[in-house]
């Protein structure tokens, strides 16, 4: 069995050099946990290099200087992120950065979602759009696609997704990937789960559906609560 996938996403945080530093030496003296995962940490682009020295796989939070996040040996990208497509981006565009990174040899993990928490089935359709534009012109394997429902992530988020309702999405996305790029290649894809993630819901998110891991954001910048979910993650 591959190993489960884990990303922190880190977004804009630490606040500082010296706690980034700190974070890294945290999460270093449990490396021999993170060594169980296909892990990587999506850092602000300032804290790259720290991150590269820290013997972490590195993850960039976008696909821009192809050339810079090559020679990190950056293993993957986060295309079309919530964020990004709040401040404009639009399928467009990350259909030709999924493009860019597969050329660069950079695996993308393209993240959708829907805005709104809908529990009529309506959102599907949504996910089907956001799948197609995406990877309009790909045929590639070397995806893996993070179901992001942008009405779950953050902090503050209103609400939080249950095991069944991550289930089925996580089939229905995968019957999209099945038309889009054949079974063959479709089955070769991993889907990932973002939005909240928490010690509280890792355990069950992971274990009753059919995932194979997490892009953790706020719950990744402290060491002690990213433990404990890599530990459920098991
Ligand atoms: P949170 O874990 O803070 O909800 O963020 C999820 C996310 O956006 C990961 O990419």
């Amino acid at each position: 069995m591959a190993r489960p996938i884990l990303v922190a996403n880190w977004k804009s945080y630490p606040n500082s050099l010296f706690e980034a530093k700190s974070l890294l030496n945290q999460l270093a003296r449990q490396s021999r946990l993170y060594k169980k995962f296909n892990f990587s940490i999506a850092p602000p682009l300032v804290y790259f290099e720290s991150v590269a020295r820290s013997g972490f796989a590195l993850a960039s939070q976008d696909m821009e200087m192809t050339d810079i996040l090559k020679s990190f040996g950056t293993k993957f990208v986060i295309v079309g992120h919530s964020d990004r497509r709040a401040k404009g981006e639009t399928e467009e565009i990350i259909n030709r950065k999924v493009k860019i990174a597969l050329r660069a040899g950079i695996i993308p993990l393209l993240c959708i979602g829907e805005l709104f928490s809908d529990r009529d089935g309506e959102h599907f359709e949504f996910l089907r759009s956001q799948l197609r534009l995406a990877l309009a012109g790909v045929k590639n394997s070397k995806i893996i696609v993070a179901y992001e429902p942008v009405w779950a992530i953050g902090k503050s988020a209103k609400g939080a997704i249950s095991p069944d309702e991550l289930s089925q999405t996580v089939i229905f996305i995968k019957k999209v990937l099945s038309d889009i790029l054949g079974r063959k290649i479709a089955n070769q894809i991993s889907v990932l789960y973002g939005g909240s993630v928490e010690p509280a819901n890792a355990e069950a998110l992971m274990r009753d559906t059919n995932i194979r891991g997490f892009l953790v954001g706020h719950a990744s910048l402290d060491a002690k609560k990213f433990k404990t979910i890599a530990e459920s993650m098991l």
